[in-house]
């Protein structure tokens, strides 16, 4: 007896590899087994008419906290990976400022043993490069660990590495892409210090990018592709927020050849420095959000492909910790559930393509970190799917947020743009407004 479980999505317009199309794709099992105009089924098969709505790969986030082992006041796994399948992404890979830090291969382990347990959607984690962990740098699996990350400016969870003969080591000695997070620390404290001479506790959160500054950002950017440069290191540097940045990257050549590549997040491509005054703390990044001319160059950045890869950041804290003064309110806020609709919503306001926000944030995070059979509408790679209803509009409320926090910086923001349904490795896992109670959800795997 064939036991294969069947599914066909029909009427949907696919997108993908630069293409729009009208067509029906056929699920066997978790994969995608064919995508054509009309496809013939023999046998059982659940048929889903997705009514003309858009269908794209599931979102790879190659950048996310889930606050997992130690922090879990603020999120656990499985509710920040449940909530990113109600946004859209399926896979994500996350970063090591956790507690314990995940700076050495057992908390690695560990952590993954943690996700095969209770996370909802797909996963991978970063290793955390630290002044003094090289041995185990060195040690690791690089078919299983998607990257290193490396904070070059100091953010939550104190993992500054600022040893630059240690930098030398790791840039000169790792074949894994080196991920950074690039501000320069003595601007900082310098910035920091002429805020607390005028404002002394009262420093106003609109002075956030005046401390974090263009020139904090450029500094330790540029020094981070000058050493990847003269070492030959493979280094993605993570959410640029400046204008000034983006010279430091290329588009003359294909993603695939480039050695030095840039993400950039959703909170910098919508927010700007006249939003502090409203939101405050709600929009306190590191790096900050900077002022409306980076963001249009931010967009022109990703859309000339300067910029290779579109994340979050993922980074929720605690309405309680953010409603501190400046000093002691944290950097970083929730995202993963609303990146799409924003997007979409980018898209009508003609920011971004469909075509664009595809190639950026589902087939070039698989790309770059050569993620196995995902981030693509194509035969033989695993079903991972969203279904998009772009014209549908929504305002967001804190009721609707699944985060643990139980906040979002997009309160009483209306989308134009909603997620209808996800799959995961061939299972509807988000339908309804309602997220699964089961997972099917599978470790990511490198093809390298
Ligand atoms: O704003 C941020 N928050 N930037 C980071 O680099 C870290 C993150 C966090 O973990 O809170």
């Amino acid at each position: 007896m064939n036991t294969d479980s069947k599914l066909k999505i029909i009427n949907a317009k696919l997108v993908n590899e630069g293409n729009v199309f009208d067509g029906e794709i056929l699920i066997v099992n978790d994969r995608i087994y064919k995508i054509g105009s009309q496809i013939e089924v023999e046998g059982e098969c659940e048929i889903y008419d997705a009514n003309g709505n858009y269908v794209l790969p599931g979102l790879i986030d190659d950048q996310v906290h889930f606050r997992e082992p130690g922090l879990t006041h603020k999120a656990t796994i499985a509710t920040e990976s449940k909530a990113a399948l109600a946004g859209g992404i399926t896979s994500f890979i996350e970063m090591p400022n956790t507690l314990p830090q995940t700076t050495t291969i057992e908390e690695w382990e560990t952590k993954n043993k943690r996700a095969a347990d209770t996370s909802f959607a797909n996963y991978a984690f970063m290793f955390g490069g630290t002044n003094d962990n090289l041995e185990e740098i060195l040690a690791l699996d690089t078919k299983r660990v998607p990257a290193l990350k490396l904070f070059l400016g100091s953010s939550t969870g104190n993992m500054l590495v600022d040893n630059p003969d240690v930098l030398r080591k790791i840039f000169s000695n790792t074949d894994l892409v080196i991920a950074v997070h690039c501000e320069d620390e003595g601007t900082i404290r310098a910035n920091m210090q002429k805020a607390v001479e005028i404002y002394g506790e009262d420093i106003p959160m609109s002075q956030h990018p005046i401390i974090r500054s263009e020139e904090a950002c450029y500094l330790s950017s540029s020094q981070a592709v000058a050493l990847a440069k003269e070492t030959g290191a493979r280094l993605h540097v993570f959410h640029l927020s400046t204008a000034k940045e983006l010279s430091l990257f290329r588009n003359d050549i294909p993603l695939k050849e480039k050695k030095i590549t840039a993400e950039v997040c959703i909170h910098h491509l919508w927010f700007s420095a006249e939003d502090y005054d409203t939101k405050g703390a709600y929009i306190k990044w590191n790096p900050a959000v900077k002022t409306k001319e980076d963001r249009a160059a931010l967009w022109d950045g990703l859309n000339s492909d300067l910029l290779d890869v579109l994340a979050t950041d993922h980074a929720p804290h605690t309405k309680e910790e953010k409603e501190n003064k400046y000093k002691k309110a944290p950097s970083g806020g929730p995202l993963v559930q609303h990146a799409l609709p924003a997007l979409l919503s980018a898209y009508h306001q003609g920011k971004v393509t469909l075509e664009k926000m595809v190639e950026k944030a589902c087939h070039n995070p698989a790309i770059l970190f050569d993620v196995k059979d995902r981030g693509f509408l194509k035969e033989g790679y695993f079903a991972d799917l969203v279904v998009v209803d772009i014209n549908k509009e929504h305002t967001i409320e804190a009721s609707d947020v699944l985060y643990k926090c139980g906040w979002s910086p997009f309160e009483g923001t209306t989308f134009k743009g909603s997620v209808e349904r996800t799959l995961l490795n061939g299972k509807w896992v988000f339908k309804e407004g309602v997220v699964a109670s089961e997972s099917a959800a599978k470790a990511l795997t490198f093809d390298r």
